[in-house]
């Protein structure tokens, strides 16, 4: 059984990363008339309690979100981002956190359709009880599995309406993760080449980690994007969260310029120690 609960890192810096682009790509594709797909291939609850047991306990929005909160001073890409955190929290006190199911659904038209994955029989308890809670259009325009987020995205590649993202955004507690979120990519590409997917994967001390990170810009892919962002060193011990990377392919071409302003901001101001590091590659045939 899994371990792995994601109100524990809700709004922590690698969250800060993925969500923020994720809220791009998303306004990105409204750009357009034409109706679109998000796979989320591991959806998480949904939505997270910030004050709760849960997540109160190791706090890991404090260094997160928390140190955006109250600045007036972000780039675009950030405070686009934090504009629907703060819809979550009225009043100003950050007590509410909407996971990527809940980014997309406040972005999403009503034409628009979510798939979510939530392998976890808790996790994705909550998630379809919260989506109940929700209701509206979300219930129509959402499917929930609580099957194999891996396998179930070629299933739904391509979308009918050929345009969509797929987020690949595993908890990485199986080392095989970093090979199935390749060949997740690799096979999406193969039934659906102009689709946009974004991989997240953690910045630790593991090979595989490592091997993913070169992979994927090795895809035959026509564009992709690649951002990643250390807060601190990493642990002695080989274990902990030190940063974490975005992979894109076929990113919105308005990106790689935000990223360029937001990462040198985030990086001092979510820096834990002198090692903060960013980096921002970009490739178009
Ligand atoms: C990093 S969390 C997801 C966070 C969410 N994408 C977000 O940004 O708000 C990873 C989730 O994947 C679930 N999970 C683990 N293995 C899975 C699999 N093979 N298929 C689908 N879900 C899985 C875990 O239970 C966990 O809730």
């Amino acid at each position: 059984m899994f371990s792995y609960r994601h109100a524990f890192h809700a709004g922590n810096h690698a969250d800060v990363l993925k969500h923020a682009i994720l809220v791009h790509v998303l306004d990105y594709l409204n750009r357009k008339d034409a109706p679109y797909w998000v796979v989320d291939t591991h959806a998480g609850a949904g939505l997270y309690r910030l004050d709760s047991d849960w997540s109160s306990k190791n706090a890991e929005h404090a260094d997160g979100l928390a140190r955006l909160w109250d600045r007036e001073d972000m780039p675009e890409l950030l405070a686009a981002y934090v504009a629907r955190i703060r819809a979550y929290n009225p009043g100003g006190r950050l007590r509410r956190y909407p996971g990527s199911p809940w980014l997309a659904l406040d972005a999403m038209r009503e034409k628009d359709r979510l798939r979510l994955f939530e392998l976890h029989p808790n996790e994705s308890d909550v998630l379809a009880h919260n989506l109940e809670e929700r209701g509206g259009i979300a219930l129509r325009q959402t499917t929930i599995y609580a099957t194999d987020g891996f396998e179930g995205m070629k299933a739904l590649l391509p979308p009918p309406t050929r345009r969509g993202l797929a987020l690949i955004d595993p908890s990485y507690e199986d080392k095989r993760d970093y090979r199935r979120a390749f060949n997740a990519v690799k096979e999406g590409v193969k039934r659906f080449a102009t689709g946009v997917y974004a991989v997240w994967y953690p910045l630790v001390q593991r090979v595989e980690a490592g091997e993913l990170a070169r992979q994927l810009p090795n895809l035959p892919v026509k564009s992709w994007l690649h951002a990643t962002l250390a807060v601190k060193k990493p642990a002695a011990d080989g274990f902990g969260l030190h940063g974490s990377g975005m992979f894109l392919v076929n990113p919105p071409w308005t990106l790689a310029a935000q990223l360029k302003e937001a990462l040198p901001w985030l990086k001092e101001v979510l820096a834990q120690d002198d090692r903060a590091r960013y980096t921002l590659d970009a490739h178009t045939d």
